[in-house]
């Protein structure tokens, strides 16, 4: 078959680390092993089913068939805004502050072609989500990376960026709770975050793909609660992993009505909205019974305590992630990441993510998705236990 070129622009984009993990998955359980994956982060729970029902009974209305309106039903929008004003206190005009989304993913590699040209520069946080360096990339910008590091409680120190480089930023993306580390923020970093962006003119956009899921009690701060944080930028909010909706694909950005704005003349080009059932779905989800979500936090949370402390047990002392559904596990001396995550498929069957694969500061690190049942992530201690690796 003939050739045909693809554009610079598209072989500019980061390589896929984690693809070619996942085909040694796959050649290993083609093999016949009994492979415990842990490396994505794919919920394992369904959606609940008073969310399906609303989106089979949509499905059926015939006027969910046309066209949705571009920028999506105004229900939905209102949906999103009382949800924030139950959960979090923080008033969002409907019309304005909301901007629906196919999934998280689909704003965050919006945002940095909405906002920046070509050079302006970016801070992305290392070890942080892959997918941010896919709208840097697109949008032909510059990344520069604000380490995370454990002494900091994976929150970055922005004394270590330069002036020159604050002057220039023009766009910052978080995550919190954090995909892969684990940690949440506090009030008082998200003041000093405010602070810096609005003395040096940078759009922060708050990732909070997370938000639910926080553990011991403690539920996660959305930057829209901190004062100030409307004026200097946006949340991206997903259903994904609040309601086990990964495969619908539908979120929504909240904050700064400019950037709101600009993500809709983006998209009002590249789509018409979501399916209307599904934003009906997704209007349910929101405003209906919250408890599905609360057993989701007990269960995640039990996951967590049955593999940190089953770590524990062996004498690996590994920290307890405070949110997400991710634990962030420092790998014993001598390995890199990569290295004992390759031991740790060869010889356990148990796939987890090096750290690598999320920056150079996720290096000593892999990260584990607490997405298997109890049994399971007791297996996973059994098989690591017998590695003999760890001695108590
Ligand atoms: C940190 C983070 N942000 C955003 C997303 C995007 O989720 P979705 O596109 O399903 O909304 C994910 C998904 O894994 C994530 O881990």
């Amino acid at each position: 078959m003939k050739q045909i070129p693809s554009s610079d622009l598209l072989k500019s984009l980061p390589k896929q680390f984690f693809a070619g993990l996942v085909k040694k998955v796959g050649e290993y359980i083609a093999e016949g092993h009994d492979v415990i994956n842990l490396g994505q982060g794919n919920p394992d729970q369904p959606t609940p089913g008073h969310i399906v029902a609303k989106l089979q009974e949509a499905a059926a209305n015939p006027l969910n068939h046309k066209y949705t309106p571009f920028q999506g039903h105004r229900y939905l929008k209102q949906a999103v805004a009382d949800y924030y004003l139950s959960e979090y206190g923080v008033t969002i005009d409907p019309d304005k502050e909301v901007a629906i989304l196919f999934g998280g993913k689909a704003g965050l590699v919006e945002i940095p072609q909405c906002l920046l040209n070509p050079g302006d520069i970016v801070l992305v946080p290392d070890p942080g989500y892959p997918d941010y360096l896919s709208g840097v990339a697109l949008a032909k910008a510059e990344m520069v990376t604000m380490p995370l590091r454990a002494q900091y409680n994976f929150l970055p120190d922005y004394r270590e960026l330069s002036a020159e480089i604050l002057s220039e930023a023009k766009l910052m993306f978080l995550n919190y709770p954090n995909n892969p580390t684990g940690a949440i923020a506090t009030a008082e970093f998200f003041e000093e975050t405010i602070k810096l962006a609005s003395e040096n003119d940078i759009c922060v956009v708050h990732d909070f793909a997370y938000g639910a899921i926080g553990f011991d009690g403690e539920k996660p701060l959305s930057f829209l609660q901190v004062e100030g944080a409307k004026e200097v930028g946006i949340e991206i909010y997903t259903l994904s992993k609040t309601y086990n909706m990964a495969g619908w694909r539908v979120g929504f950005a909240v904050g700064n009505e400019s950037v709101i704005s600009a993500i809709e003349l983006l998209q009002d080009h590249l789509y018409v909205s979501l399916f209307g059932a599904v934003q009906e779905a997704a209007a349910e989800a929101l405003t209906g019974p919250q408890e599905c979500v609360k057993e989701l936090i007990r269960l995640y949370e039990r996951r967590r305590n049955v593999l940190i402390e089953g770590l524990h047990s062996l004498g690996w002392n590994v920290t307890a992630p405070k949110g997400s559904f991710f634990a962030w596990l420092k790998v014993p001396d001598g390995l890199s990441s990569e290295e004992f995550a390759n031991i740790l498929l060869e010889q356990a069957h148990v796939m987890v993510a090096p750290g690598i694969g999320f920056g150079e500061f996720g290096e000593g690190y892999v990260r584990v998705g607490l997405l298997s049942t109890e049994k399971r992530l007791a297996e996973v201690v059994g098989r690591i236990s017998r590695l003999g690796i760890f001695k108590k």
